[in-house]
């Protein structure tokens, strides 16, 4: 080991959570708060000799997180640090190089969809050799470390200029600036029909795509625009900026108020799509309709074969619990296995690498497939054109094509943002408690049948992960699941997710909350939300 030991900490409160350790960007870039974090991963990965990826999604303190994480992997011994031009990488684009250069893992400097500036968010992630999310036995080690450790190692030697790509030294570390975008449009150029995208767009296909000021600006300038000739400008907000240009890179409905709106107006172009601060999250809106996550996770599915890149079939669909069932039903008629996995992108993993799964999604706008171990928003967004391209069907076209199919799985998630922690985790306990008196009671005009608080047992490794969210499934089909968001850095968020399927054409019509307002209704006469928690509606509505 080479550097100066320098003595700090240790801090409390550095425990990462479902996607890394977040905090407010004060609190990161505190003195040896960073450090203290980088040492403790450093420490508990063993990263002597190793190779590691690094970079980030351009919000404020990435450049200079980069350099601190760089100069402390040279004190640490690592031999080799791969690191995007300027510090960035889109989470997918990272998650690739891992793949791509056989690395032992990487750092993302991203808070993800959370605001960024010095008065929003930041965040570091490990990411394992296989380019996705450390696994729990790895996270809960380096948290052990964060309580352990006793200061961190770092070279007195300045990081080289991160603007220039090329081979650099940083004592006997060797660091490789790359080009962020050029491997990841590869690989995307590798799994869809870029000819026939191409066609689709020269013979007038209308498109807008929000980048949000966040890291997918670059990737999706050179794919969309330079690659397959959509119009100049069809990118908006395509360049990352430090605070995301004061906007919530979260692709919803209500943070891409803009581009939904624009979609939904007069003027809508064909396709829409957004995607958050680090590229791994999308959203997909037609002209005029809106694609919930969950039914695009089945219509991709239902699809997928229209890309040479999955031409040979799916070996296997996963979704998260509180996902809509709408892609079981498409595994159901692939005759191909479903599975149902807690939240958090890191349970997919090892179905992934054992070839369980080809494909994967989230509520929470968010798919992916076996091309990497991370949700990946461009992908997604370049699957529904290579579908729309081979197809020549609209979005509307394609979604009622598949609600014909296989039937409508009405669905909704209302957030309660930023509650107190009491009146939230009252909300929790009260049903908790209730769970096992509700099969058999009769609420509305149905009655529950099932109500449990979910555990997974992971089929590959026999591993058990408990309390992943209390799920209440009633006679009629309906559904729901309550949650606390595990990703927030202020108060509680609950989370309320809301399903109905319905096989009837009559109903494919409807407005999602009208077909949903029985189950509701129901939720909130078992878990007591409005009167626990005061609020007589939710903030926000997916
Ligand atoms: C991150 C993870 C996703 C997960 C989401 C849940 O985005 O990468 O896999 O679905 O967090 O967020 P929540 O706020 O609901 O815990
Ligand atoms: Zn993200």
């Amino acid at each position: 080991m080479t550097g100066t030991f320098i003595t700090a900490g240790p801090f409390e409160g550095q425990k990462p959570g479902t996607s890394g350790l977040r905090k407010k960007t004060a609190q990161f870039s505190a003195p040896h708060y960073l450090e203290c974090f980088i040492q403790a991963t450093l420490t508990a990965v063993g990263a002597k000799g190793k190779t590691l990826v690094l970079g980030g999604d351009g919000r404020a303190f990435g450049r200079e997180a980069a350099a601190i994480i760089l100069r402390m992997a040279a004190a640490n011994g690592v031999a080799k640090v791969i690191v995007g031009r300027d510090a960035l990488l889109s989470t997918p684009a990272a998650s690739h190089l891992i793949r791509l250069h056989g690395a032992d893992g990487g750092i993302i400097l991203s808070a993800s969809h959370n605001p960024g500036g010095m008065d929003g968010d930041f965040g570091v992630k490990y990411n394992i050799a296989n380019g996705g999310p450390a696994p729990e036995s790895v996270t809960a080690e380096i948290h052990a470390e964060t309580l352990r450790l006793s200061g961190y190692r770092i070279s007195a030697t300045a990081a080289p200029d991160l603007t220039q790509e090329g081979s650099h030294r940083l004592d006997d570390m060797l660091v490789e600036v790359v080009n962020p975008v050029a491997d990841y449009a590869a690989l995307m150029e590798s799994l869809f029909d870029f000819k026939a995208i191409r066609a689709m767009f020269a013979a007038g296909f209308t498109m807008k795509f929000d980048a949000m000021c966040a890291v997918t600006g670059p990737y999706a300038v050179e794919i969309l625009e330079r690659r397959l000739g959509a119009a100049p400008g069809t990118v908006m907000n395509a360049t990352p900026l430090p605070d995301f240009g004061g906007m919530h890179p979260d692709p919803n409905p209500t943070w891409a108020a803009d581009l939904y709106g624009l979609l939904m107006g007069p003027d809508a172009p064909d396709f829409g799509a957004a995607s958050d601060g680090d590229g791994d999250r999308n959203m997909v809106v037609g002209r005029g309709i809106y694609v919930n996550p969950s039914d695009s996770l089945a219509v991709l599915a239902a699809n997928a074969h229209l890309a040479p890149g999955y031409a040979g079939g799916l070996k296997g669909i996963a979704r998260s619990m509180p996902t809509s069932t709408a892609a079981d039903r498409v595994a159901k008629a692939l005759g191909i296995e479903a599975h149902e996995t807690p939240t958090g992108w890191k349970f997919f993993g090892n179905l992934l690498d054992a070839g369980r799964i080809t494909l994967c999604g989230e509520e929470s706008f968010g798919t992916g497939s076996d091309h990497v171990r991370e949700k990946d928003g461009l992908w997604a967004v370049l699957l529904w054109l290579n579908i729309l391209a081979v197809t020549g069907r609209s979005v509307r076209e394609l979604m009622e094509d598949h609600w014909q199919r296989f039937g409508r799985t009405f669905y909704s998630r209302h957030d309660y943002e930023a509650l107190p922690v009491a009146p939230a985790e009252a909300v929790m306990a009260g049903l908790r408690q209730s769970l096992s008196g509700l099969p058999g009671t009769v609420v509305g005009d149905t009655s529950v049948t099932l109500a449990d608080d979910f555990a997974y047992h992971d089929p590959v490794d026999g591993s058990e992960s408990r309390s992943q969210g209390l799920r209440v499934v009633f006679a009629n089909g309906a559904r729901f699941v309550l949650r606390l968001s595990g990703t927030g850095t202020e108060g509680a968020t609950l989370r309320l997710y809301l399903e109905q399927h319905s096989d009837s054409p009559a109903d494919f019509a409807r407005d999602p909350q009208e077909a949903l307002s029985a189950v509701i209704a129901a939720a909130d006469q078992l878990a007591k939300i409005t009167s626990l928690t005061g609020r007589p509606a939710a903030d926000v509505v997916t």
